[in-house]
């Protein structure tokens, strides 16, 4: 059944070569071809169009996490892409159901993309500087997110309380030193999942792991090419080229 609109919705109003994620409670969207007045969208069912002041159609749609992602959510540090955060989804396998560490939260992304594909789950995310915590609790808030904490905590120091946790992942400087924390807080047969920007890190970590009882160890690198299919065919020039390896082990 579809969805009426509702004051309090973020929607996407989504035209062929135009698109605005915008709040329905603001007043009015100054799009490229024309205002639209966001009051006449209450009531609206998602679907339906509704026509600038010079006529240019836009389809109303329900927006979704990689809208909020590229629009609305504030970013600081280096966030984890969605390329590298689906990868940890299909290698892990892990249950909606699942309970997920992570640290450093960051910008939230990581944890906001695990909360948002784990809806059954629960994500509890650590950061050390209070000043990021606010910015994750807003990006969670934005997006009306309940099954996810942020935790304000220097997490080499004071490693993790909670036990028989199904997926750890980290993605902050010196993570070799929090592989001893995740291995006691993992379940037999949970994940510890670690980003590296940097394969001196990946080393490190590595080493840690190794001392430890931990199988399926592997190291990834997601490569994503995008092509421009058009007269001619060819891979693009631009782009990103790298982002960071992921290291995966699971607690035997
Ligand atoms: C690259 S960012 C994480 C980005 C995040 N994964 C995302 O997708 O938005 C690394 C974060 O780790 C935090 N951090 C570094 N050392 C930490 C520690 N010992 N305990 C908790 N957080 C830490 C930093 O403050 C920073 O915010």
């Amino acid at each position: 059944m579809r969805k009426f609109v509702n004051e309090k919705d973020f929607v996407l109003l989504l035209a062929e070569n135009e698109k605005y994620l915008v709040k329905v409670g603001n007043k009015k969207l100054n799009t490229n071809s024309g205002y639209i007045n966001l009051k006449n969208l209450v009531g609206k069912k998602y679907g339906e169009k509704v026509t600038t002041h010079i006529g240019k159609k836009f389809v109303i749609v329900e927006p979704c996490l990689i809208d909020f992602m590229k629009k609305k959510l504030k970013r600081i540090p280096q966030i984890v892409s969605p390329k590298d955060a689906s990868l940890i989804l299909a290698y892990t396998g892990i249950r909606q159901n699942s309970v997920v560490l992570d640290a450093g939260s960051g910008s939230g992304f990581l944890a906001i993309f695990l909360a948002y594909y784990l809806p059954d789950g629960r994500i509890i995310t650590y950061e050390k500087r209070k000043e990021y915590v606010e910015v994750v609790e807003r990006n969670v808030k934005t997006l009306g997110l309940n099954n996810i904490e942020v935790r304000n905590r220097d997490i080499i120091e004071d490693g993790f309380d909670e036990k028989d946790i199904d997926l750890i992942t980290l993605d902050m400087k010196d993570a070799e030193k929090v592989v001893k924390h995740a291995y006691k807080s993992l379940k037999h047969g949970g994940w510890l999942v670690i980003y590296s920007p940097y394969i001196e890190q990946v080393l490190k970590v590595k080493k840690e792991i190794q001392k430890r009882n931990f199988t399926d160890v592997k190291v990834v690198e997601s490569i994503v090419r995008e092509w421009k299919v058009e007269k001619y065919t060819r891979p693009s020039t631009l782009g990103i080229m790298h982002t960071g390896f992921l290291t995966f082990a699971r607690k035997v």
